[in-house]
């Protein structure tokens, strides 16, 4: 069964967007993943179709109301494999990481809940125990780029969407560490040499050099990952880096997270 993504939103014509594109759209068009984008509004019952109300307590914007929004859920569970996980996409939620983008592409897909306003009735977040992921920390105008960003990471992992396996291995976050710098051909531009060590053709030596420059980049400029790294480099000193990064407590990777109250 392809990899599942069923996305609930006020503006179903956002999709598939840009995922029409490239390897999420030519992997979209072969099968390997399906996707739904559901109008949240089909499911309003009043006579004006609003999805939205004013906030208990005061202030400004608006809440989507908890009955439209759990109507729309409801639906997407029956359509597909109800174990997929249940997200709300906000500004509040855990921080989404490349552990976490693992874990769900390694699933049966998901079902995005894409907010608007001030976001979405808490009871129906909580009643449907939804997982909460935030893609950064700053406000969106709406979940959907939020949706695209999260699916983009994830439909790239699943099996013969990229071509050569290896460069998810070695990129960015992969192994806990910042990816090393890439060149190509002129080997010289605009008196600008690629490193030597790169055009030598020793592989190992290519390898430390790749290493090394990944450390030094991450050390500089993410602090927070170096620190990750490290601890997780002395809890496991044999594994190699990229098991290190992924393994084990103290590793510091980011598990997909359940709504608390949840079923
Ligand atoms: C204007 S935002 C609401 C912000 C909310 N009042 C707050 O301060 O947390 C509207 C919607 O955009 C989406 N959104 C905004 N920023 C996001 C982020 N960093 N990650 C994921 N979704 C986000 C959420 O679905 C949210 O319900």
């Amino acid at each position: 069964m392809a990899w599942h993504a069923s996305v609930l939103t006020l503006f179903p014509e956002m999709f598939p967007g840009p995922l029409g594109f490239s390897l999420a759209g030519k992997a979209l068009r072969e099968g390997r993943w399906r996707l739904e984008a559901t109008d949240i509004r089909a499911f309003a019952t009043d006579r004006h179709r609003s999805v939205d109300d004013a906030p208990f307590g005061g202030g400004a914007g608006m809440v989507m109301r908890p009955d439209v929004v759990d109507a729309a859920v409801g639906a997407a569970l029956a359509g597909g494999d109800p174990a997929r996980p249940l997200i709300y996409l906000t500004p509040r939620g855990v921080l989404l990481d490349q552990a976490m983008v693992r874990d769900l592409a390694a699933g049966p897909g998901c079902i995005l809940l894409c907010g608007r306003y001030e976001g979405v009735d808490q009871r129906v977040i909580e009643a449907r125990g939804m997982r909460e992921v935030s893609i950064g920390d700053y406000v969106l105008s709406g979940g959907e780029p939020a949706a695209l960003v999260l699916l983009d990471a994830c439909v790239r992992l699943l099996p013969g969407v990229m071509g050569l396996a290896a460069s998810a291995e070695e990129e960015s976050h992969a192994a806990g560490l910042l990816e090393y710098p890439h060149y190509t051909r002129p080997a010289e531009w605009q008196g600008r040499r690629v490193p030597e060590v790169l055009l030598s053709g020793h592989h190992a030596e290519v390898a430390r050099w790749r290493r090394a420059e990944a450390e030094r980049i991450t050390r500089e400029r993410r602090p927070d990952l170096w620190a990750r790294y490290e601890a997780a480099r002395r809890q496991r000193p044999d594994a190699s880096p990229a098991d290190a990064a992924r393994g084990g407590p103290g590793a510091g990777i980011t598990r997909l997270p359940r709504a608390a109250g949840a079923a």
